[in-house]
């Protein structure tokens, strides 16, 4: 899909984010799966991995960089927009160091969820080691910049927490081991409380504005359509109002922790709308999305089409 046309429904409801407290956004730093990995999955032995072509044709230098996608990722151009950097960095890059992660760093992991028994399934990062390493980050940036500098970067920065899609389509959908154990709703709950308790931890440690994707129309994913057999590769409907209650209850939660938290503000970057607005009425967003998503309603003719990480 275009990238970009998503990017700038986010950046709107970015700029509320932004505009609304202090206009400075000193670093941007991402935890979540796929769709905000920026290559760390390159650095651990997992399937899940994108570092080949044609990942990265339109990257510069047409580098499969280990994203999942043609070119940037929704981060980095909000990166861009927010005049901080071109592109975010995967922590586990070795190429990169703490000087370059001062200004940005993703810690996301391609398959990732909230849920743990999600990262099992591809053997990924879990949520809880995204993490474990936002912690040694602290450390290293303490140490480089000193402890007043450091924790007015991590006050300063936007947060982007970009993830949960892989809970349902990855884990619950196509496995026992939760479905068996919680019914839609429970396990909906159940990712709540993770994703409260995460927010919570990243506050403690210095978090103030934090970006947390919801749920887009799953049902309408092209893994999705393309096993959609029975309905003529229609959406999966059932599975598109999972997303919306997911959406529901996560919105809730915002409301709740912005309420609550002390200078905490949270807000829900909501694609779902869009997108769908997207897939139903593509001429209106120009002929450029018409053609990508007319190739993605016949996704098994796509290369990418039948990933979903
Ligand atoms: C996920 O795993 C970590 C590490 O084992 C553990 O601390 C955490 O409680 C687990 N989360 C849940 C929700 O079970």
């Amino acid at each position: 899909m275009n990238s970009k046309i998503f990017t700038y429904f986010l950046f709107l409801q970015l700029l509320l984010l932004v505009c609304n407290s202090k206009p400075e956004v000193s670093a941007i730093i991402v935890f979540g799966d796929s769709t905000a990995d920026s290559g760390n999955n390159n650095y651990i032995p997992t399937v899940a991995k994108s570092n080949f072509q044609p990942y990265g044709r339109d990257f510069e230098g047409g580098k499969p960089t280990g994203r999942f996608c043609n070119g940037r990722l929704f981060t980095d151009f909000i990166s861009e927009a927010l005049e901080i950097k071109w592109s975010i960095p995967a922590y586990l890059d070795s190429d990169y160091g703490i000087e370059d992660f001062a200004s940005g760093v993703s810690f996301a992991s391609s398959a990732s969820g909230y849920d743990n028994a999600t990262s099992d399934v591809l053997s990924v990062i879990p949520l809880w080691q995204q993490l474990e390493y936002f912690k040694e980050y602290k450390e290293k940036l303490t140490i480089s910049k000193g402890s007043r500098l450091a924790s007015r970067i991590l006050n300063q920065a936007l947060y982007i927490m970009s993830l949960g899609i892989n809970d349902f389509i990855e884990n619950y959908f196509v496995s026992p081991r939760r479905s068996s154990q919680y019914t839609v709703e429970e396990y909906q709950n159940f990712l709540i409380v993770i994703a409260k308790k995460f927010i919570l931890d990243i506050y403690r440690l210095g978090a103030r504005k934090v970006a947390i994707t919801g749920y887009l129309p799953i049902g309408c994913l092209p893994v999705e359509r393309t096993q959609n057999l029975v309905f003529g590769h229609a959406c999966k409907e059932d599975y598109n109002k999972v997303a919306r209650d997911f959406n529901l209850k996560l919105q809730d939660l915002i409301d709740k922790l912005n309420e609550e938290v002390k200078d905490i503000k949270l807000v829900m970057l909501n694609l779902y709308d869009p997108v769908q607005e997207a897939i139903e009425k593509p001429y209106i967003y120009g002929e450029f999305l018409f053609l990508s998503l007319s190739l993605l309603s016949h996704s098994h003719s796509m290369p990418l089409g039948g990933l979903r990480f």
